[in-house]
């Protein structure tokens, strides 16, 4: 199975660092966003997009290079995220509008993993920033983790 891991690490790099463990973990190819072309995430069977939330969202140059993406079949997807506040599923999914463009061009969403991360954001100033250390070594972990877990399921829907 062909891999990348693809992401947008701008405030502090948090996601970067979970972009490195899930790839190294599904020995996947990893790169910038800025270094992917349209064309490429059709040459892989597995794709991973992050980036950290900036207003309730993955960053916005992620989406938009979703929604310019052509047409795509048989192409499984996951998402991953870095934020300052937790994702809660019915009020505050910031994964919905990345899963919702994905699956417009015709990925299979696999997995979603998110965890939180430094924070230093406007009102979050006022105590210094939020999240001093994360990812930490236990995020990462659990980055690993989740990118195992993928790997031992997409293998056995294989065979
Ligand atoms: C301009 C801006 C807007 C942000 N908006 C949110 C938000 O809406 N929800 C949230 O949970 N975190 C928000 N954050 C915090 C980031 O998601 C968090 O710090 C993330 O780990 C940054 O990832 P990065 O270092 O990979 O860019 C915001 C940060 C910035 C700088």
């Amino acid at each position: 199975m062909k891999a990348l891991v693809t992401y947008v690490s701008i405030h502090h790099g948090n996601t970067a660092k979970i972009a490195e463990v899930v790839a190294s973990t599904l020995g996947a190819d990893l790169l910038p966003l800025q270094e992917v072309k349209a064309s490429m995430p059709e040459q892989y069977d597995l794709v991973g997009f992050g980036s950290g939330i900036y207003f309730g969202r993955h960053h916005r140059t992620l989406l938009r290079f979703v929604g310019e993406l052509p047409l795509l079949t048989d192409k499984k997807a996951f998402i991953f995220a870095t934020s300052g506040l937790r994702r809660l599923p019915l009020v505050h999914d910031f994964g919905r509008p990345l899963k919702k463009k994905l699956q417009d061009k015709g990925f299979d969403i696999v997995g979603e993993f998110s965890c939180r991360g430094r924070d230093t954001f406007g009102a979050t100033m006022i105590v210094g920033g939020i999240h001093r250390g994360r990812p930490d070594a236990r995020d990462l972990a659990e980055a690993a983790d989740f990118a195992g877990t993928l790997l031992a399921g997409l293998s056995s829907a294989g065979r």
